[in-house]
């Protein structure tokens, strides 16, 4: 990627340490291009005010430029209708929005799958409906190389009885990019519809939801180089609009009395409350920022730079890359012989370098892998390969220290 690409992020002239600052835990949350915290400054300083509500001037421009960005997602993913593009607050929120309102609609005995590769956002909902409903749930498991086992997959789907598959577009451990239109091709053979966990994935691949097959998608606006605070569940149309609503209150009723309620149509009905306005707005920004680059030059980079960062960590003596998926986004993680990855983590950051060291949000996978933590370096649009070389730097300093 080019240093004019790099230049947009002012906090990566950061110190840190006393060193510059190499931040490779983008997977947890990206940062954020000047043109997005320009957009939501911008508002705050000259168009702000409540939308959907005003029939003043400054709410009119304000409710244009929220529901502008919904059609910038319409565009990002291929959606076929605007009112398809449901904001949440984050990936967890929309997820557990189909847990609480599809979910109500299921039967017990009725059955979720999800897979051995999911953060606890695709796990803690379903196990909460679980409980609740009386739905089965059922785990796909992964392959030893850290792909999803399809054959697996398919044998648990063969009774019928799954409802809805919801799985992850890439792990945010392994970087294991799911082939998602074979997911969906198969659950649909089998009856089921499928949601895509697509946090990490929006953020290295253009996602098309129709070309896909997905009957539901969801993303989170801060790793796509956007704010905290927002993001969006896509859904079909005809799956939306039997979905009864999932949080109650102002902007998604079409009629309330103290006998009863009806609600406004999608996807207002999934909008309850005042929302995260200006964060919506610096949403779009983001996505202008991602769409400018451009999702080939995107791919490329993250491609090349994670198969050198693979190579190289493989020369680490001691250190082990964990998995190795056919299509693998920017997300290594691994360990290291005789070292802890929280002391691996604290010592890389003596040296500037930010990696995460834990379970990952994905406790079930780290055990499948018969650890109980891993280290884990993430890449994005900004990352050079010079900081790669920095990072190895720091593991061998480490391996000297620590093993
Ligand atoms: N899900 C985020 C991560 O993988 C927080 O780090």
């Amino acid at each position: 990627m080019t240093p004019a690409v790099r230049s947009q992020f002012p906090i990566l002239a950061e110190q840190v340490h006393g060193r510059p600052l190499v931040f490779l835990d983008t997977a947890a949350s990206a940062q954020k291009p000047e043109r997005v915290i320009e957009a939501m400054r911008d508002a705050a300083y000259h168009q702000y005010a409540n939308i959907h509500r005003g029939l003043h001037w400054m709410s009119e421009r304000t409710t244009e430029a929220y529901e502008s960005t919904r059609d910038t997602v319409v565009r990002l993913l291929n959606a076929p209708d605007r009112h398809e593009v449901v904001f949440t607050r984050n990936s967890t929120e929309a997820i557990n929005l189909v847990a609480h309102s599809l979910g109500s609609l299921l039967k017990p005995g009725q059955v979720v799958l999800i897979s051995e590769l999911e953060h606890h956002a695709n796990i803690v909902p379903w196990l909460m409906l679980r409980d609740r409903a009386g739905i089965e749930l059922r785990v796909a498991p992964m392959a030893e190389n850290g792909d999803l086992d399809l054959e697996a997959y398919e044998a648990l789907l063969e009774d019928g009885n799954v409802a809805l598959v919801s799985i992850t577009h890439m792990s945010n451990v392994l970087g294991t990019v799911t082939p998602a239109k074979k997911l969906a091709e198969i659950a649909h053979a089998h009856g089921a519809r499928i949601l895509f966990d697509g946090s990490q994935s929006v953020v290295h691949r253009k996602i098309d939801v129709q070309d896909i097959g997905a009957d539901f998608f969801t993303f989170t606006g801060h790793k796509l180089y956007g704010p905290t605070g927002i993001g969006v569940l896509w859904g079909r149309r005809e799956l939306l609009n039997v979905m009864p609503p999932f949080l109650g209150g102002g902007e998604m009723i079409q009629n309330v009395s103290f006998e009863r309620a009806t609600w406004a149509s999608v996807p207002h009905k999934f909008e309850a409350g005042t929302p995260a306005i200006l964060e919506t707005i610096g949403l779009k920004a983001a996505i202008e920022f991602v769409e400018d680059i451009g999702y080939d030059a995107i791919s490329h980079h993250e491609t090349e730079l994670t198969a050198y960062a693979e190579r190289r960590l493989g020369e680490v003596e001691g250190l082990t890359v964990l998995g190795a998926p056919e299509v693998r986004g920017g997300v290594l993680s691994f360990t290291m012989d005789g070292a802890h990855p929280h002391d691996l983590a604290t010592l890389l950051d003596q040296l500037g370098i930010a990696i995460r060291a834990g379970q990952h949000c994905a406790e079930p996978l780290i055990r499948r892998l018969g650890l109980h933590a891993t280290a884990r370096a993430s890449f994005g649009i900004y990352t050079t390969q010079d900081e790669i070389d920095v990072l190895l730097t720091g593991l061998e300093r480490a391996r000297m220290m620590l093993t």
